[in-house]
C-alpha cells in the first residue's frame, strides 16, 4: 500500500516524506516543485513524484492518485508570504482536505487521513474552553488571517463532514503548538486538548517530531485506534 503525502515540500512535509521512506513505506508525494523535495531522497525507490497543483488536477486524477493508498497526510500551509497569506487559494487546505477524501472514499477501501493543523483550532468536543482575551484574538486572526480559518474549516470538514462513522476515511488532526526544527526526533508529549495557552504562553513542537508521530500513527495500528477521531496535541518535552 501506498501514503499520498501533500505539502511534501514544506518544512514538516519533507520530514515526513523522509521519515515514511526510512520505515521502507511507498509513498506518493503530488508536489509543485520535485526540485523542493530534499535531494538526499528525491530519486529514492520508494517515492512516487507527481508535479502539479494540487487543487488544479480534475477529480478523476486525484482519485487515481489515492489509487491503493491506506493512508493520505496532508502537511499543507500557506506560504509565509503576501501572495500565500492573503491570495488564493484562500481554503487551500480545506479544499485539499474536501476533495482528497471524496475521491479516496469512491476506491471503496478505509484510509486514514492525517492533518496537519494548529493548537490555534481548538476542538469543540473536548470542551476547550478559552478565555475572553483569547477568544478575542483568535476571532481577530480568523477574520484578518485567512490560513487561520482555513485550519479550521479543515479540522471542522473532518470532524462534522467525514465524522465518526464514515466506512472509508478515519481521521486524525495533530495539533502541533509553535512550530521549531531541531535535527533529530526528541521526546514529546501528547494531550488532548492544549495545556496552555496557545495565543499567550504557546509551548514548542519541533516538526520532526510532527512528522515522526504522523509516520507512528501510520505504522502503529494500536496508537491509530486510540487516537482517530481526535485531535492531538503535541509539545516537545521540556
Ligand atoms: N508556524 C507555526 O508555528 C505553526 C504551528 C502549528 C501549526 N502550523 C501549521 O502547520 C502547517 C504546516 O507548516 P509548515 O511550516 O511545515 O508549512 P510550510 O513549510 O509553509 O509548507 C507548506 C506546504 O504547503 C504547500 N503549498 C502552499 N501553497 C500551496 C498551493 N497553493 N498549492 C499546493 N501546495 C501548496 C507548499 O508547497 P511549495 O513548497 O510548493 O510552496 C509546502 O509544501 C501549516 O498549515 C501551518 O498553519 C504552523
Amino acid at each position: 500500500m501506498t501514503i499520498l503525502v501533500v505539502g511534501g515540500t514544506g518544512a514538516t512535509g519533507k520530514l515526513v516524506l523522509e521519515q515514511l521512506l526510512n520505515r521502507n513505506m511507498k509513498v506518493r508525494a503530488i508536489v509543485r516543485d520535485r526540485l523542493r523535495i530534499p535531494e538526499h531522497i528525491r530519486d529514492h525507490h520508494l517515492l512516487e513524484i507527481v508535479e502539479g497543483s494540487l487543487l488544479g488536477f480534475n477529480d478523476a486524477e486525484l482519485k487515481e492518485f489515492t489509487r491503493d493508498c491506506s493512508a493520505i497526510v496532508s502537511c499543507l500551509g500557506h506560504n509565509l508570504s503576501f501572495k500565500g497569506l492573503f491570495g488564493p487559494p484562500f481554503r487551500l487546505v480545506k479544499q485539499a482536505v474536501k476533495r482528497l477524501t471524496t475521491v479516496a472514499q469512491q476506491h471503496g477501501s478505509s484510509v486514514k487521513f492525517i492533518l496537519m493543523n494548529t493548537t490555534g483550532v481548538s476542538n469543540p468536543e473536548q470542551n476547550e474552553r478559552r478565555s475572553l482575551s483569547e477568544k478575542l484574538v483568535v476571532g481577530i486572526l480568523t477574520v484578518l488571517l485567512p490560513p487561520q480559518a482555513d485550519n479550521a474549516g479543515a479540522a471542522k470538514y473532518l470532524q462534522v463532514k467525514i465524522g465518526k462513522t464514515n466506512p472509508h476515511i478515519q481521521w486524525v488532526s495533530i495539533r502541533p503548538d509553535s512550530l521549531i526544527d531541531l535535527e533529530e526526533v526528541s521526546e514529546y508529549t501528547v494531550h488532548p486538548s492544549p495545556v496552555r495557552s496557545a495565543i499567550f504562553d504557546p509551548r514548542k513542537t519541533s516538526r520532526i517530531n510532527v512528522a515522526h508521530f504522523m509516520a507512528e500513527l501510520i505504522e502503529d495500528e494500536e496508537l491509530w485506534e486510540q487516537s482517530k477521531f481526535q485531535m492531538p496535541v503535541l509539545y516537545n518535552s521540556e
